[in-house]
Formats: C-alpha cells, sequence, structure tokens
C-alpha cells in the first residue's frame, strides 16, 4: 500500500453514494487528484461565485478553511462540517470528487454542471502527496513506506484513484470533447498568472467580470484573498483541522512551489517519470 492508505481510509465512498446526493444539474464540480491545486480551487471557486455575497474583507475564507467552504463528494455524506450543507448554500453549489471521470455517476456526466479540473507536475504531486502523509500519519506505528518504494508504485499506476495518467487523461479529453462543460487547468500555468485564470475561470463558469467590477480591481483582490501566502497565515489555517480532525489545516499549505521534487527525488526518478509520461501521455496533445 502505498503512503499507507491514508486516502483509501478516507475517501472510499463509492459513486453509487454519490449520485444519491441528489446532485443538481447546475452544479459545478471540481474535480482534481490529491494534491494538485484542490485547495486553491475551492477557495478560488467560493470566492467566485458567492462574490455577491460577501465582499473580500466578510469573506468566510478568512476564518474558515477552503475544505469545509466547498465540500468533498466522496466524503460529505457523513460530513460534520461548520458549513451549513448541502441545498442551504446558494445556487449554484461547488462541490469536490478525487474520483476519476469514468467513475462519476452518470448524472452527473449527463448533466449540465461545470467541470474544473486541476492537474499538476506528477513529480511534484507525489512529492506534495508524500509530505501531507507523513505529517498526516493516521498509524503513527507503522513505518511509512520508503520513498523509493513509494515513487516505484506511483509510477507503475498504484494510486487511490487509480493511475494518474488515465485520471488526467479521462478529464483532458473529456475537455476537449466538451469545452464549456470541461475546463482543464495546470497548477503551474495558475501559479504564473493566476489572475488572469480567475477571469478564465468566472467567464467558463457563465460568471463573467462585470466592466465595474474590472475596473474596481476584484480580479486581483479575488487571487489575493485565495494566494498561498495569504491563505497559510490565516489563523484557522495555521491551527485549525478538517475531517474530523484527521487533517491539519496547516499541511494543506506547505511550500506551494513550482519544482520541490528536486529536493526530494533523483535525476534517475526523474528520468523514470517522464519515460512513464511519454509512454502514457504521447500523443494526448
Ligand atoms: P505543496 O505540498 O507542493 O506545497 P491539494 O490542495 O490538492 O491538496 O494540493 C496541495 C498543494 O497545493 C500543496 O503543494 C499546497 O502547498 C499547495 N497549495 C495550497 N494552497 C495553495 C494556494 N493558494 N496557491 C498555491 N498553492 C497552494
Amino acid at each position: 500500500m502505498p503512503l499507507p492508505g491514508l486516502l483509501v481510509s478516507c475517501y472510499s465512498t463509492p459513486a453509487a453514494a454519490i449520485s444519491a446526493q441528489k446532485h443538481k444539474p447546475h452544479d459545478i464540480i471540481l474535480a482534481s487528484l490529491p494534491k494538485t491545486g484542490t485547495t486553491w480551487l475551492k477557495a478560488l471557486l467560493f470566492t467566485i461565485v458567492n462574490r455577491d455575497r460577501f465582499p473580500i474583507d466578510q469573506s468566510p475564507l478568512l476564518t474558515t478553511n477552503p475544505h469545509e467552504l466547498v465540500l468533498h463528494l466522496e466524503s460529505y455524506v457523513d460530513a460534520d462540517l461548520v458549513n451549513p450543507g448541502p441545498g442551504n448554500l446558494p445556487q449554484p453549489e461547488v462541490f469536490s470528487t478525487h474520483l476519476p471521470l469514468h467513475v462519476l455517476p452518470s448524472s452527473m456526466i449527463d448533466s449540465t454542471s461545470k467541470i474544473i479540473y486541476t492537474s499538476r507536475n506528477p513529480l511534484d504531486q507525489f512529492i506534495s502527496q508524500r509530505e501531507f502523509s507523513l505529517k498526516n500519519r493516521l498509524h503513527p506505528d507503522v513505518e511509512p513506506v520508503p520513498i523509493d518504494q513509494a515513487f516505484d508504485m506511483f509510477c507503475k499506476g498504484v494510486h487511490p484513484f487509480g493511475p494518474f495518467w488515465d485520471h488526467i487523461l479521462g478529464y483532458w479529453k473529456a475537455s476537449l470533447e466538451n469545452p464549456d462543460r470541461v475546463l482543464f487547468l495546470q497548477y503551474e500555468d495558475m501559479k504564473r498568472d493566476a489572475v488572469s485564470h480567475v477571469r478564465k475561470i468566472a467567464k467558463f463558469l457563465g460568471l463573467p467580470f462585470s466592466e465595474e467590477e474590472e475596473k474596481k480591481g476584484l480580479i486581483g483582490e479575488i487571487s489575493d484573498l485565495c494566494s498561498f501566502e495569504k491563505l497559510k497565515n490565516l489563523e484557522i489555517n495555521k491551527n485549525g483541522h478538517v475531517h474530523h480532525g484527521y487533517f491539519a489545516n496547516s499541511s494543506f499549505f506547505r511550500k506551494g512551489e513550482i519544482g520541490d521534487w528536486r529536493n526530494h527525488l533523483s535525476p534517475a526518478m526523474a528520468e523514470r517519470m517522464k519515460e512513464v509520461m511519454d509512454a502514457k501521455l504521447s500523443g494526448s496533445g
């Protein structure tokens, strides 16, 4: 089991349970593999969608971790969160999922929901997930899998949500086939230019910024509010916990950098990943 089964034990609710949760056709789904920028996108989506309700300086993000504002489809059945709960938020609601596209219930696939997918360099994703798991050890008495063994499994596609390449390709192809319904984002692009992504996301959701909002600099304000530095340094994210106390809020805000894998993985490991990616993703565009 890579990374002591942490994710399996937390997110194992079958898709059938999701479809039973009365997903509404106009909801917004944030799909991602863990550690690809989910927390960031949750903050951005919540703020963009609710911008008429909450002025930036009164944003719930200032006192609430993003994971409590945008619920996770696989786990909200038994969620005991501060969130008012599905059904009590203004429409459209935003949910997140780590499930691959082909596992989503047809009620969701066939609906008019917008899906936003975030992807990330798998090397950084792997390190981010490993560091997260080491910080939030559910079984501290069990020795963590050595990094080279965990990496070997990751490269072979052993992962709670399936091989990363299948996950990425599923949403990537859907975004090409249905660009109005599926927006495919990359963490690295967002890091380089968050502001233009805020604008792009709002437009994709059918909630474009008005001229007045543009003029008063709302896009920059949203991107600053949701920035790594801002969120990381909020009291709630320094000290709180989410998911029934399993995860320290601070562990969702580690470094927020591109290329941290270089501090952990050897050039040979990077070369191996390149081969995996060439084999699995080449020709996909
Ligand atoms: P690192 O571990 O590389 O720092 P997820 O939210 O999907 O669990 O992903 C977590 C990763 O996103 C972590 O990466 C975390 O630091 C980074 N992250 C969290 N909030 C961010 C933000 N507002 N901007 C950029 N990166 C962020």
